[in-house]
């Protein structure tokens, strides 16, 4: 059988930036370790006033068919995966597909465009729709583009402000991929939930709290849904673990839940046993409120431990170098996450190839999703093209006054003039809109 997986990967942040600890916390009157140790961020991305979901995507799209030197025949398929769209209709692929015929000979009439949405589990499902639409013998010998794009930004004033981020992911699905490749091993974790929605509205209605609940909840039922297919799995079997990330500080709390679930009934089970004692097992308490009790002892024990924190660092917390730096990017905030890994393997020089990734990706709503990935040879080369970091470098550092201008004109409730605070430099820029309110966009030199 033919694998099918990630052949390129291209990552694009917004141009500017917003220092958390030194320039937002003061103004919320707060604690800057609020910011670094309890949220765990340090910096948020935002896109310029010329940059939008299309302009990122088709940055991302440009750069990765640069560098993988492919033609638009060479694809045929589009999908983006979003939850800041502008356009209920029209849907982002086309902006981007017009963008990137604007400078390659030829054109993506037949390639098949769609966009995705459930919240930011999306980008994963459009990765799946794309292996299986080349599983089923589909494409032609093409590629399929996915790209994942998002505005991640809350109402002035929202808790949900301090983790906002805006970027994009472009990701090439192909036969004998250069990267990873996805294996068939999934689960599921699927309810209809009412914690983080956007009813025709561009910021998000978010009850925050809960929404770190069901995050965990979805994600303990996705977890047992793979293991039905794939089998029990152990601290050892992946290298790392991305997980989606609206903010370090919740996937701080998913793995403690995660690694609780792996060592259960394994000899790590008996090892910490002779310091903290064995998990507690429901059938041993009268009521759920007593276990539920036990269970928090358990974890906050477990917290502690030698065996718990070596496994986190070294599976989890590479996952969280870039996201710390962004903040969330909704739909390409796990694909960031699985990238930080990779490069984190790249500079320790870690030999990869042959090892497993556990995928955790979420959307509100809510759903999450765990699969399996198995990392090829090319991953490193590809890695290191990545120039995330020349990147995230060249941001401009807002001021909080131009913060709030910059959050207002990507509001699109309000109208209003701000000059950019950077030069394009050979990308995609919005120029203003149409005729018939279409978005409208050229390819500044
Ligand atoms: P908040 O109420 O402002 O923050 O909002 P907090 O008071 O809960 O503090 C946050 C953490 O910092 C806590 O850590 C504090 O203890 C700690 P925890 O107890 O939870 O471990 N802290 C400090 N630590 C050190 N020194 C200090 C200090 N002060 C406090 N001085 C909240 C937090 C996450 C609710 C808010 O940011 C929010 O509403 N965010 C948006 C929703 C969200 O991100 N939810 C995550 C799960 S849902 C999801 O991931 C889906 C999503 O991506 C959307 C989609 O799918 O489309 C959001």
């Amino acid at each position: 059988m033919t694998a099918v997986g990630i052949d390129a990967m291209e990552i694009w942040t917004g141009k500017l930036q917003l220092d958390l600890p030194n320039t937002f916390a003061p103004v919320k009157g707060d604690d800057p370790e609020k910011y670094t140790k309890g949220l765990g961020l340090e910096k948020s991305s935002f896109p310029d006033v010329y940059e939008d979901i299309v302009t990122m995507g088709a940055n991302a799209a440009k750069r990765l068919m640069d560098r993988k030197d492919l033609s638009p025949e060479d694809v045929g398929r589009i999908d983006v995966a979003t939850e800041s769209a502008f356009d209920h209709s029209k849907p982002v692929s086309t902006y981007i597909a017009g963008c990137l015929e604007q400078v390659y000979d030829g054109d993506f009439r037949h390639a098949n465009k769609g966009e995705r949405k459930f919240a930011c589990v999306a980008g994963t499902q459009a990765i799946d729709d794309a292996y299986n639409w080349i599983k089923a013998g589909r494409n032609r010998d093409k590629a399929a583009l996915v790209v994942a794009t998002d505005t991640a930004l809350y109402e002035r004033g929202d808790p949900g402000e301090a983790t906002q981020g805006a970027g994009a992911v472009a990701l090439l699905i192909d036969e004998d991929p250069d990267v990873l490749e996805l294996t068939g091993d999934q689960g599921y974790g699927s309810m209809d939930e009412t914690d983080f929605l956007k009813p025709n509205q561009q910021f998000p209605s978010v009850d925050g709290k809960r929404s770190m609940q069901v995050y965990l909840a979805r994600m303990r039922e996705a977890w047992e849904d793979y293991e039905s297919i794939a089998g029990k799995i152990e601290p050892d079997d992946f290298a790392y673990s991305p997980f989606h990330t609206p903010f370090p500080g919740m996937v701080r709390k998913a793995g403690l839940f995660a690694y609780r679930r792996l060592v259960r009934n394994t000899p790590v089970e008996d090892d910490l046993a002779e310091t903290i004692g064995r998990q507690p097992r429901e059938q041993d308490y009268e009521d759920r409120d007593a276990y539920e009790e036990a269970i928090s002892e358990y974890m906050d024990e477990l917290k502690a431990t030698d065996l718990y924190q070596n496994w986190y660092a070294g599976t989890v917390e590479p996952t969280l170098e870039l996201s710390r730096n962004v903040g969330n990017w909704y739909t390409g905030s796990v694909h960031i996450a699985r990238a930080s890994a990779l490069r984190h393997a790249a500079e320790m020089d870690k030999d990869l190839a042959g090892e497993k990734l556990l995928v955790a990706s979420y959307g509100s709503g809510a759903q999450a999703e765990i699969h399996s990935e198995v990392v090829v040879d090319g991953w490193r080369e590809e890695i290191e093209a990545l120039n995330i970091d020349e990147q995230l470098e060249s941001r401009y550092d807002l001021t909080f006054d131009e913060y709030e201008q910059v959050h207002n004109v990507h509001d699109y409730d309000k109208d209003v003039e701000v000059e950019e605070f950077t030069a394009p430099d050979g990308e995609f820029v919005f120029t203003g809109w149409g005729r018939m309110n279409e978005r409208k966009y050229e390819f500044a030199e």
